[in-house]
């Protein structure tokens, strides 16, 4: 393993002076462009016997294991438009109660809230994907710099890096959250999936889904190669890549088109009007999809001290052997 020199090639407007803007709402930090009622809806959310939640800290997998869902419960065909695309993947902490009220069913539900934090419901289903904490932290970093809303556009790697580390960044403390699901990791409403899992296994990735949300799902897979490869090729980092271009105007916001079209559910235009601004042309959502693309970003130091924190928070648990074989980051 090796520690690449810190990339060098910041633009020269970097200010390390600079903090991302967060807002606490019931104790706890979101991005200063969301907004607060959706939020705190998210919060006192019932969860139903039929709901999905795909449950992640940010940028550990997100949208990709959506992706899979969405083609395993819509027979392998992707989004036609940003405006399904709205409809059917709700983020309920960023769109609160009424997007997923409205989500034409099934579907699952996208929320970054811990264990604890979660709505909760025993007939309810978790899909928790989580990613080795180095990568989680660069893809972070990459996310708050390009969305308007944090207002960090000419923020550091090395503050990000100290928010990151203290626990001061949306969502609160990376390990914190990733234990709050560790320990659920054998509830029988509980799957557990690694971001780096699924790079080096995709198909396996899929029918374990497919089969957590529905066996008949998994054998209609096994029965239909070609609905098979629809659900590996429309959820490719290549095909994903492409289709983000298109509902990017509208997922960080280029207000005046996304605004004036009638399809997008007002909760999505509400948060595009409150994240004050369009979103970085060099930002990404799609952005590299690789595994230990920590090794461009982070100092000698800045590694030794994650993985000290890593020690300290998670020694006892297990975790040390969950990214032995597919990252290299310890
Ligand atoms: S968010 O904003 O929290 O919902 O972000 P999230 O979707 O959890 O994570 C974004 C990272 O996932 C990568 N990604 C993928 N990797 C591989 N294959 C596919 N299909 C895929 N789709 C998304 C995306 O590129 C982000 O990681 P980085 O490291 O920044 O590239």
């Amino acid at each position: 393993m090796g520690v690449s020199e810190k990339n060098l090639k910041c633009p020269i407007t970097d200010d390390a002076t600079i903090k991302p803007s967060y807002q606490v709402v019931n104790g706890i930090k979101i991005c200063g462009g969301f907004i607060a009622d959706h939020f705190i809806q998210a919060l006192n959310y019932r969860a139903r016997d039929d709901d999905i939640f795909i449950a992640t800290y940010p940028k550990c997998g997100t949208t990709w294991t959506q992706q899979i869902v969405y083609l395993l419960l819509n027979k392998g065909t992707p989004p036609a438009d940003a405006a399904e695309y709205f409809k059917k993947n709700p983020f309920l902490d960023m769109l609160g109660t009424d997007s997923v009220i409205n989500m034409p069913r099934p579907g699952a539900i996208k929320t970054h809230l811990p264990f604890h934090l979660v709505p909760y419901n025993a007939c309810a289903k978790y899909i928790v994907v989580v990613r080795n904490p180095k990568d989680a932290l660069v893809s972070f970093y990459h996310h708050t710099k390009g969305i308007p809303g944090y207002k960090f556009a000419s923020g550091t790697f090395d503050a990000f890096f100290e928010c990151f580390l203290d626990g001061a960044v949306d969502y609160g403390d990376y390990f914190d959250h990733l234990t709050s699901w560790w320990n659920h990791r054998n509830d029988s409403n509980v799957i557990f999936l690694t971001y780096e899992g699924m790079k080096a296994d995709i198909a396996s990735a899929i029918y374990k889904i497919a089969s957590f949300i529905d066996p008949k799902l998994e054998k209609a897979l096994k029965k239909d190669a070609e609905f098979m490869q629809r659900v590996i090729k429309y959820s490719s980092f290549d095909y994903m890549k492409e289709q983000d271009k298109i509902v990017r105007e509208i997922r960080y916001g280029t207000p005046s088109k996304s605004l004036d079209d009638q399809l997008i559910p007002l909760s999505v235009k509400a948060v595009i009007k409150n994240m004050a601004g369009p979103v970085s042309d060099s930002y990404a959502h799609i952005r590299k999809g690789v595994v230990n693309d920590w090794k461009n970003h982070l100092s000698k130091e800045q590694n030794d001290r994650l993985v000290q924190k890593f020690f300290e928070k998670c020694s006892g648990t297990g975790l040390i052997d969950l990214w032995q074989e597919s990252a290299d980051w310890i």
